[in-house]
């Protein structure tokens, strides 16, 4: 058997972890900055500690020399949806991706586990450059809502301190806990197009008053400063009346006059 470098050997699931982590907030970010929704709400993402790993290696029986082919959550990623739905649009999207291969999924969400878990588990092939070239590493993602992860999360705290031997009366509480966190993710459901909506104009409020104090920062090169505060004002009087749509009218009416100044700028004969 060869040496076991346990630092280089998990090189490649720390850069994946990171790169994937970072993709999918990036795609977070993409929904908002169009204004649109976004099914991801936070992303995690972790390397399992060596000794957990040896841990689980031991239990399931499996040699240090099998450990990267046969345990398939060295590395994982968390996905955190607001809403059940939204579970189903992110497997989607990872389904279509390009950049990584789906080798199993596993849906909880349809097929809770006799524990109370519900999470949807997706194994996917990822390849990352390392200075010896690329290798390509499984990582689990897991897609879960909001509501199931304070279940799960809880749920593990208890596993550890009783060291998975979790005593009967609490494990019935926390099937209560289950069934309670369906209940909470339909009910939230039932009005998440509202919850939706309300979300949404504040994202779109937030990007329009970002593109209109943008517009102003760069006429301030272009006009002159009492034409610039004058606009200003006016922009501070519109935003108080706290109407969105006179705000999209007045982002517009700017733009033009934006425009009007560039145009003069790329004039030769003014
Ligand atoms: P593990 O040996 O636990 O990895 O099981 P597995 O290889 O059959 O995979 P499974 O999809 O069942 O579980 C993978 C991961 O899901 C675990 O490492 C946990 O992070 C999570 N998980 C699965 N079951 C439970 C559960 O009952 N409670 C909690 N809190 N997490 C769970
Ligand atoms: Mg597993």
């Amino acid at each position: 058997m060869e040496i076991q470098l346990w630092r280089e050997i998990l090189m490649p699931y720390d850069v994946a972890v990171k790169e994937l982590v970072h993709k999918f907030e990036h795609l977070m970010h993409e929904y908002r900055s169009r204004g649109m929704y976004s099914p991801i709400e936070q992303v995690c993402g972790r390397v399992k500690t060596i000794s957990s790993i040896l841990e689980k290696a031991q239990k399931k029986k499996i040699s240090v020399d099998e450990i990267e082919d046969h345990l398939l959550d060295i590395a994982g990623v968390r996905i955190i949806c607001q809403f059940v739905e939204d579970i189903e649009k992110v497997v989607e999207l990872i389904r279509n991706r390009t950049d990584m291969e789906v080798v199993s999924e596993k849906d909880y969400i349809n097929h809770m586990k006799d524990s109370g878990y519900r999470s949807y588990h997706i194994i996917v092939n990822y390849k990352v450059q390392m200075l010896t070239g690329e290798r390509e590493v499984k990582v689990e993602i897991q897609v879960r809502t909001l509501a199931m992860n304070f279940w799960a999360t809880i749920e593990h705290s208890l596993q550890y301190k009783y060291k998975k031997n979790i005593p009967d009366h609490i494990k019935e509480k926390l099937s209560n806990a289950a069934e309670a966190i369906i209940v909470l993710d339909n009910e939230m459901s039932s009005v998440r197009s509202e919850i939706m909506d309300a979300q949404n104009s504040l994202q779109i409020q937030s990007n329009l008053v970002s593109d209109i104090l943008n517009t102003i920062q760069n006429l301030y090169r272009l006009a002159n400063k009492r034409e610039i505060l004058k606009i200003q004002d006016e922009f501070y009087r519109i935003y108080e009346l706290n109407d969105i749509e006179k705000l999209q009218r007045f982002g517009r009416e700017l733009d033009i006059i934006a425009e009007g100044y560039r145009a003069q700028l790329l004039d030769p004969d003014i």
